[in-house]
């Protein structure tokens, strides 16, 4: 009999990994399922970025294993983002670590900063990695609530109160998933002081940046956060690359570093044409990102329309890739009220719950679709009584 780690029994297979297997069963050539659950961009990078690979991939000195920093060009080009966007200054070959993808940084984040038993507060609502992580890393989670009253900010008076001296890792996610917000600088900027107070590690996750949002946020632009915060980032959601796994983290180069000390562990580089790839589409103009956005600008308007016909209230102000609205009177489940449309008429959304407590009355809807799939689904739900 070989049994599986203790620490694996204290962490739940992915919701989506079970849960789009249940949806694709119910999926017909005749009757597809519309999938507005997860936030996989549906469109393809710019024709550049794919011209660019296309093109280094067919040399011969481009397979070999890479360097575990990534090519000093990919390294610079995040940097210049950096300034262009965000008005941060990084040093290209000290501040900043190529990743497979934000979601490895944030294993390999929390094996370079915290001890078995250490405290991390994690948000409720919020991305279920950060727990899910820290439970492998074996840490102790302390869960910081958002709440719809509080417009779903950060409550600092509540972080104040809480036992913060035992706090090694703070995850901070601003625009937040799933509830669209995105934190005010005096909110950051209140943190940052009790992260020197208290000694422990911010770690802004800011995936959804650069959409539908044109106030772009850096944690490090706040001052004095260079030497408690770090930064992910990612191609995933801002140039529809997430099945290439690109991203990055961005911090003083003692953080890097430690972050390296994991990383060159685990894997060896990324393919070179992906990172000229990557290069080139960190180099676009911000017309790459008007477009896009006008995209999702228009489906947003559909999913809207859906979530009215579903009686469901949202606010307007949300950035990034989905919309967070909650249930009608009457309805308290928000897993029931997804199964009664993905049975009902094969439309799938993502049910509150799986994102903490705080979500439960709540469902979220992806813009990772296309209009015409919306307008089938408000029409699918055209009877829909609530
Ligand atoms: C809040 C948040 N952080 C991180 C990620 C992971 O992104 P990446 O594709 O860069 O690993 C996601 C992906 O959905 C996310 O929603």
């Amino acid at each position: 009999m070989i049994n599986i780690a203790d620490r694996i029994k204290s962490v739940e297979e992915y919701y989506f990994s079970k849960k789009l297997q249940e949806v694709r069963s119910l999926d017909s050539h005749d009757f597809p399922i519309i999938n507005l659950g997860i936030g996989s961009p549906d469109l393809a990078p710019h024709a550049s970025v794919i011209q660019a690979l296309n093109d280094s991939a067919a040399q011969d000195d481009v397979h070999a294993y890479q360097s575990y920093r990534g090519t000093a060009e990919l390294r610079k080009a995040i940097a210049d983002y950096y300034t262009r966007y965000f008005h941060v200054e990084l040093n290209s070959d000290r501040e900043i670590l190529p990743l497979v993808g934000s979601k490895e940084g944030i294993m390999h984040i929390t094996q370079a900063f915290v001890n078995p038993g250490e405290k991390v507060l994690v948000p409720n609502p919020g991305y279920p990695t950060y727990a899910a992580v820290s439970n492998l890393a074996q840490a102790k989670i302390g869960y910081y609530d958002l709440k719809e009253e509080n417009n779903w900010q950060i409550d600092i008076e509540a972080i104040e109160k809480m036992e913060l001296d035992q706090v090694k890792l703070f995850w901070l996610n601003s625009p937040h998933m799933p509830t669209g917000v995105q934190y005010s600088i005096a909110v950051l900027q209140k943190l940052v002081v009790l992260a020197k107070q208290h000694e422990f590690l911010i770690v802004n996750d800011n995936p959804y940046s650069m959409i539908l949002n044109t106030d772009y946020q850096s944690i490090l632009s706040i001052d004095g956060a260079s030497e408690v915060a770090i930064e992910l980032n990612s191609l995933s959601k801002s140039h529809n690359m997430a099945g290439w796994r690109i991203g990055w983290c961005a911090g003083k180069q003692e953080f890097v570093d430690a972050i390296l000390k994991v990383k060159s562990n685990m894997d060896s580089g990324m393919f070179k044409p992906m990172q000229l790839a990557a290069t080139e589409a960190l180099n676009l103009g911000n017309d790459w990102f008007e477009s896009l956005n006008k995209i999702y600008h228009k489906r947003r308007k559909l999913a809207e329309q859906i979530l009215l016909k579903l009686g469901c209230s949202f606010s307007n102000n949300q950035q990034g890739l989905f919309l967070w609205a909650k249930l009608p009177a009457g309805h308290t489940s928000s897993e029931e009220l997804v199964d009664q449309l993905l049975y009902g008429y094969k439309v799938f959304l993502s049910p509150g719950f799986i994102f903490g407590t705080q979500g439960q009355g709540y469902i979220r809807i992806s813009l990772c679709a296309n209009e015409n799939q919306f307008k089938t689904a408000l029409d699918r739900l055209q009877n829909y009584q609530s």
